[in-house]
């Protein structure tokens, strides 16, 4: 019999799952994040050590979220509960499915802010298109005759208008939910599979375009060869957070999308597809980036701002400039959305599962509260840029109401579920179980049970600490 959840959804294949997950891993995290976290690292060392955590530590939590949703069949809570009555112990470890699903909810309050700064940058490179193929010159650079301070000076015009900020972070969130709302197998899957094809053939593109009008030799230097001296304390917590971040981890995000799968999986294999396409996409993103920055002679640590001030500059001078930026935002969008939806699918999940709610009324509870704690999030550009949520805590002092929920959430809660995640499966969860959900078995087994049980707790252990006090690394 067909193993279905408690809701009766389900993925309608291996690789409409194995798709679904991509789109949910790969996202901001990889197009933005990424590329500034490693800009700001100095490049090669911090890239290596990435790719070391998300083999070591990624990889063993991908497939444990993974099991506990297969193994589960329902909301995280209800997994992580089912999981543990059959192994016999507490059912109190669901409490990190709970973490989690509060986590991906305010997750998603901030992720909605910033792809809609994404949304306003494909409006603004969209005009300048249609303005270039107007003007009878559509392969012009982006943003003709417009200064550097110009380019740049665009996106403190976006955030010192909280009407703009808003209207863009309402379209993407009501994109979100309606594809949420129409379910697991005719939202979230068919979003998927239309949107990933479009995001690779977008990437691989505008890679090779990168590859020949920018420079992609320094690119590959800066990206690959380490200076090992840059691998402070810091950059190797910053690295290990992007890890999880990247894999949508900690949050139950996986064990959510992993209980929609109905038939026997190979789910080591299935994790390692997961895990390859993620820091492929990143390794790309930098690849696709960086040569174009670098080519312009500009500063690829410019940080945050890297691909909304940096880049559209760095358009302005490249052949067929204003087409490729208007898309390359575009892929950036479609990486957002695959992934918000996600994170709106957790809590949704969890109103089924655990309070009875209908699929369209859960997603309206979560992602209308998201939307409104997200409006305070753009309000903190402007308006309440002197409010700091959390300015009692040193470590959150001078944190602006965004930077408040982004860095709570990566720093605490997402190491926080990552630690209870492995130890719940390392030490909790039944041998037996695990065995023949994961089809995992002998010397295969054996490593993933030592990364899992050893190597996982004792280095998220790290993260969160040397998070929560940065002043043990010194910084
Ligand atoms: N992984 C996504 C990204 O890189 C973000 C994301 C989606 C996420 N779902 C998540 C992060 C769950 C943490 C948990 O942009």
């Amino acid at each position: 019999m067909v193993a279905t959840t408690k809701t009766g959804e389900g993925w309608s294949s291996r690789s409409a799952f194995i798709l679904a997950a991509i789109g949910a891993a790969v996202g901001l995290g990889n197009v933005w994040r990424f590329p500034t976290l490693a800009g700001e690292n100095g490049g090669g060392a911090f890239v290596l050590f990435y790719v070391a955590c998300v083999v070591l530590l990624g990889l063993p939590l991908v497939l444990s979220e993974i099991f506990i949703g297969r193994a589960g069949q329902t909301d995280a809570v209800g997994s992580i509960k089912k999981v543990a009555a059959d192994s016999g112990v507490s059912s109190r470890w669901s409490v990190f499915g709970a973490i989690g699903a509060i986590a991906a909810f305010l997750i998603l309050s901030f992720y909605s802010v910033v792809a809609g700064w994404v949304l306003y940058y494909v409006g603004v490179m969209g005009a300048d298109l249609m303005q270039a193929i107007g003007s009878g010159d559509p392969f012009r650079g982006a943003l003709a005759g417009e200064s550097q301070e110009a380019i740049q000076g665009r996106m403190g015009d976006l955030f010192a208008s909280p009407m703009l900020l808003l209207a863009m972070h309402f379209v993407f969130m009501g994109g979100t939910l309606y594809i949420v709302a129409r379910g697991v197998h005719g939202g979230i899957e068919k979003a998927a599979t239309w949107l990933m094809p479009a995001f690779f053939a977008l990437l691989v593109g505008i890679t090779i375009y990168g590859a020949i009008v920018g420079d992609m030799g320094d690119a590959l230097a800066f990206l690959f060869t380490p200076d090992w001296s840059r691998l402070t304390p810091q950059a190797m917590n910053e690295a290990l957070g992007q890890a999880l971040f990247s894999l949508s981890l900690g949050v139950a995000g996986l064990i959510t999308y992993g209980s929609y799968i109905r038939e026997g999986h190979k789910l080591g294999s299935t994790s390692a597809a997961i895990a390859v396409a993620d820091t492929s996409v990143a390794l790309l993103a930098g690849l696709m980036i960086f040569p174009i920055v670098l080519a312009v002679g500009l500063d690829p640590a410019a940080g945050p701002t890297l691909v909304f001030q940096t880049l559209p500059f760095a358009f302005q001078s490249m052949p067929a400039g204003a087409l490729i930026g208007f898309l390359f935002f575009v892929l950036i969008l479609v990486a957002a959305i695959t992934s918000s939806i996600s994170l709106l699918e957790v809590p949704t999940a969890y109103g089924i599962g655990e309070l009875g709610l209908r699929r369209h009324s859960s997603a309206l509870l979560f992602g209308g509260g998201a939307f409104l704690i997200g409006i305070a999030c753009l309000l903190g550009y402007n308006v309440w840029s002197d409010v700091r949520p959390l300015g009692f805590w040193p470590l959150f002092a001078e944190t602006d109401i965004l930077d408040t929920v982004d860095g709570f959430t990566g720093k605490v809660m997402l190491p926080l579920g990552a630690l209870l995640t492995s130890l719940f499966i390392g030490w909790r969860a039944d041998r037996k179980l695990v065995q023949q959900t994961t089809g995992l078995t002998g010397g295969m087994f054996a490593l993933w049970r030592f990364l899992i049980a050893w190597l996982c707790p004792i280095a998220v252990t790290i993260i969160l600490v040397t998070g929560l006090f940065p002043a043990v690394l010194g910084g």
